[in-house]
C-alpha cells in the first residue's frame, strides 16, 4: 500500500492524516489490516489521526495471534513480553544453499577451462532447450544443408533450423550487418544478423562474448551462415505466479570500506543506531523492531593494495585492524538479528570470483549470529532466496551492454537475470576461477538478486525477482572524482519479506 492508498480510506472515512503516521502505516508489513484497526478503534472526535492515535501494540497483539497461520514453524514462537516484537524473540533461520566455500578444485590447467565452459554451456543451453528445437553446430558443418537462400518477402519458416552456442565473438561487416560466432562443444558457426532487422539488430547489439543464446533462420545456400530470424535467450520463465515469503523486514548493504579515510561513520553508527532501536522517529522505530536479517553483500573494508596509492586513502592501514574494527561495529547489532556477510574485491579473500568465505582468522572476532558466505551465494532466509553477488560483473555490462549504467545498476541486474548467469564475459574485469562448475548460473531462480558494488542505489522487480543494488557507507574517492561517479552513500533498502516491497531508509 502507498501513501497514497493510505490516506484515501482515512479521507473517505472522514478523517485527515499527518505525514508521520502515513509513513508509519505504509512502512507497516501489514498496512491494509492497520488502517482497518485504526478505522476501527479511532476515537470518533479525533479529525487529524496522528502518530499519536496509532495503537500498535493492540494491533501488533492482535497480529501475533494470527501470525503462525502464514509464517513458518521457525518463526512463530511468540513471548508474551509486549515490548519486544515477535522477530525479536523468533530464531530468525538462516540456511547457506549454495557457495564456493570448501569446494574449490581449479589449479589453473588448461583442462579445467574445457570443463568450467562445458558445465556453463550445458547448464544454459538446457534452459533454451526447452524453448527451440535446438540440433548441434557439427551438424550443419557436416552436412552441408542446401536450403534456398531468404528472399526478401519470401516465407521466413521455411527451412529454418536451430542452434545454441556460446558467443565467441562479434563482428560488423561492411554492409552493416552483425555476425555471431557460436560455438558449442561439436563445433563453431556464423549467424548473420541484418541491420534491417531492426528489433533483432538491437537485441544482436547487446550480446557480449561468452554468453548461451540460442538463434533460429534459414542457412544460406552453401550451407555455412544462418540468416537469424531468432534470439533465443535463457531468461526467466513467463508466468511465475507472484509468490509471498515470510514475515519481519531484511535489510540490503554492502560497500561499507571500513577503514577508508571516506567511510562515512557517522552515518554509519546512526544505522547501527537505528537497528538497535535507538531512534527517535517512531515510524522507524518500529521498522527496526521487524527487522530479522541483515545482509551484506560484500566490500566490509576497504582492504590494502587493492589500487595504487590506496595506502592515501585509508585511515586504518593494517587489514586486520580493520576487520576488527568492522567486528567491533557488528558486536552492537542485536543478536536476534541475523547477519550475512559475502565479500567484495576489497575483501581479503581470493581475488578471483567465485570467492570463498572469509577466513576464520578473521571471522573468529565476529559475533555469532553472523553467517559468512562466498561470492556469489544463495541462502534461504526462513523460506525467502536470496542470491548475494558482490557485482563486479557490472563494470563489465556497463562498457559492453547499450543502456547499462552505473546510476541505475539494475540495469546490469536485469542483463544478467535475462542470461541466467553473474558474469557472462570470461576475461574481462572479473578474473573467473575455472572451476569444475560454473557458479555464476543463475540454476535457482532467487526472490531477490542482491548486489553492490557500484556504490549506487537500484531497486528494481523484473518478472518475479526483486532487485537490489545497495549503495554504499564510503563518500566520493579519488579515484570515483576522476571518473566523475557520484556514489549515493548511507541509504539502505529494507524488504518486507511477507510482501517484497522495499523502502529506502536514509541516514545521510
Ligand atoms: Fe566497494
Amino acid at each position: 500500500m502507498s501513501e497514497v492508498d493510505v490516506v484515501t480510506p482515512f479521507a473517505e472515512a472522514g478523517y485527515q492524516i499527518s505525514p508521520d503516521a502515513a509513513e508509519m502505516i505504509a512502512s507497516h508489513r501489514s498496512p491494509e489490516a492497520l488502517v482497518e484497526h485504526i478505522l476501527a478503534t479511532i476515537d470518533e472526535s479525533v479529525f487529524v489521526i496522528g502518530v499519536e492515535h496509532i495503537d500498535l501494540d493492540g494491533f501488533e497483539h492482535k497480529y501475533k495471534l494470527e501470525l503462525p497461520t502464514r509464517a513458518s514453524a521457525t518463526y512463530a514462537s511468540i513471548q508474551p513480553d509486549s515490548s519486544l516484537s515477535s522477530y525479536q524473540t523468533s530464531v530468525n533461520p538462516v540456511e547457506v544453499l549454495f557457495d564456493i566455500t570448501n569446494q574449490s578444485t581449479c589449479v589453473g590447467e588448461y583442462v579445467e577451462f574445457t570443463q568450467y565452459f562445458r558445465n556453463r554451456y550445458s547448464k544454459l543451453g538446457e534452459m533454451i532447450r526447452g524453448r527451440i528445437n535446438a540440433r548441434p553446430i557439427e551438424s550443419l558443418t557436416r552436412n552441408r544443408r542446401r536450403v534456398k537462400t531468404l528472399q526478401e518477402g519470401g516465407n521466413r519458416d521455411y527451412n529454418e533450423v536451430s542452434v545454441i552456442g556460446m558467443v565467441s565473438d562479434i563482428k560488423i561487416t561492411t554492409n552493416g550487418h552483425k555476425i555471431i560466432e557460436l560455438e558449442d562443444p561439436t563445433g563453431s558457426f556464423s549467424a548473420l544478423v541484418r541491420v534491417v532487422d531492426k528489433e533483432l539488430f538491437e537485441h544482436a547489439n547487446s550480446l557480449v562474448l561468452d554468453e548461451v543464446i540460442g538463434v533460429t533462420g534459414p542457412l544460406t545456400n552453401d550451407g555455412n551462415l544462418m540468416i537469424v530470424n531468432k534470439i533465443t535467450m535463457p531468461e526467466l520463465p513467463n508466468g511465475m505466479g507472484r509468490r509471498t515469503g515470510t514475515s519481519g523486514k531484511a535489510v540490503f548493504i554492502s560497500d561499507v570500506h571500513i577503514g577508508s579515510s571516506t567511510f562515512l561513520e557517522n552515518a554509519w553508527c546512526d544505522f547501527i543506531d537505528f537497528l538497535k532501536g535507538n531512534v527517535s522517529n517512531e515510524a522507524l522505530r518500529c521498522i527496526s523492531k521487524e527487522i530479522r536479517y541483515l545482509v551484506v553483500a560484500g566490500d566490509l573494508v576497504d582492504g590494502i593494495g587493492i589500487f595504487p596509492d590506496q595506502e592515501k586513502e585509508l585511515q586504518i592501514l593494517d587489514i586486520y585492524e580493520q576487520y576488527r574494527k568492522a567486528a567491533e561495529y557488528f558486536r552492537e547489532i542485536p543478536q536476534h538479528i541475523k547477519v550475512i556477510i559475502g565479500p567484495g574485491n576489497h575483501d581479503a579473500v581470493r581475488q578471483a570470483e567465485p570467492q570463498p568465505r572469509f577466513p576464520d582468522y578473521i571471522t573468529a572476532d565476529f559475533p555469532e549470529n553472523i553467517t559468512f558466505v562466498g561470492n556469489p551465494a544463495l541462502v534461504n532466509l526462513d523460506g525467502v532466496k536470496v542470491l548475494m553477488y558482490h557485482g563486479r560483473s557490472i563494470d563489465d555490462l556497463v562498457q559492453s551492454v547499450p543502456g547499462v549504467s552505473y546510476q541505475e545498476p539494475t540495469t546490469a541486474m536485469v542483463e544478467m537475470m535475462k542470461r541466467r548467469h553473474l558474469s557472462p564475459t570470461y576475461g574481462s574485469r572479473v578474473s573467473i576461477a575455472p572451476e569444475k562448475y560454473d557458479h555464476f548460473v543463475i540454476d535457482q531462480v532467487p526472490d531477490i538478486l542482491h548486489c553492490g558494488h557500484v556504490h549506487t542505489v537500484g531497486i528494481q522487480q523484473y518478472k518475479n525477482v526483486l532487485l537490489i543494488n545497495s549503495g554504499t557507507w564510503q563518500s566520493q574517492t579519488e579515484f570515483q572524482k576522476r571518473v566523475n561517479l557520484m556514489p549515493v552513500p548511507a541509504q539502505v533498502p529494507v524488504v518486507d519479506l511477507y510482501t517484497f516491497k522495499t523502502s529506502l531508509l536514509k541516514f545521510d
